[in-house]
């Protein structure tokens, strides 16, 4: 074969594993090391390391504007994870009041979400967690009411007894599979 084509070979194979090698809790995304969702800091490189959000909240997906750039802070987590409401949004600092992640606040009850991205009452708990089945809906101000399934297996966000038993086949699990699927074969 051809020396300067392995050559190339080589180089180009080179340049694509030492792009893959980031800090800790980042990845490599086209070729940038981010810091993964939910963690932010000022670089994502080899050797750097980026810091972890708050219990409850998290950040935009990662880009060199969400949660890995200059200045990068706790301000970077303006989101809520999944089951939690937001109160209050992140704030840069302004002093003498530190930098500030959003206030997330815990679903009650069984209640819960797929993450917030603004501030909202109770009614942001608008799904029942894994394994409970809404009996009332959000509404201003209050959340959804939760009933443990009979089985105790039930994807998040069901809303009868009915769908308590039939976790397996349903179109949720399949979407998630298929979402983890998708993730495993992109990293
Ligand atoms: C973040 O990095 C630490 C140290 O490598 C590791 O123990 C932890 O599991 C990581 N967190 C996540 C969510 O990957
Ligand atoms: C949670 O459930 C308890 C008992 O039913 C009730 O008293 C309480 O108000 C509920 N909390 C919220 C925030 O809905």
């Amino acid at each position: 074969m051809n020396k300067s084509i392995l050559l190339i070979a080589f180089v180009l194979f080179a340049a694509y594993a030492n792009a893959q090698t980031c800090g800790t809790n980042a990845s490599s995304v086209s070729g940038t090391c981010l810091c993964n969702q939910g963690y932010y800091g000022t670089s994502a490189a080899q050797g750097q390391t980026c810091t972890q959000c708050p219990t409850g909240t998290t950040t935009a997906a990662p880009s060199t504007t969400s949660n890995t750039m200059a200045g990068a802070d706790v301000s970077a987590c303006t989101q809520c994870s999944a089951n939690y409401q937001m109160t209050a949004v992140a704030a840069a600092a302004a002093a003498p009041a530190p930098a500030a992640a959003a206030t997330c606040v815990a679903c009650p009850n069984n209640s819960g979400n797929t993450g917030a991205t603004v501030v909202g009452d109770l009614s942001q708990c608008n799904i029942c967690k894994a394994g409970y089945y809404q009996t009332t809906a959000a509404s201003t101000g209050v959340a959804s009411a939760c009933q443990q399934c009979p089985s105790g297996t039930s994807v998040a966000g069901s809303t009868s007894s009915t769908a308590c038993t039939s976790s397996t086949t349903s179109s949720k699990m399949l979407f998630a599979s298929l979402a983890i699927l998708i993730t495993s074969l992109l990293a």
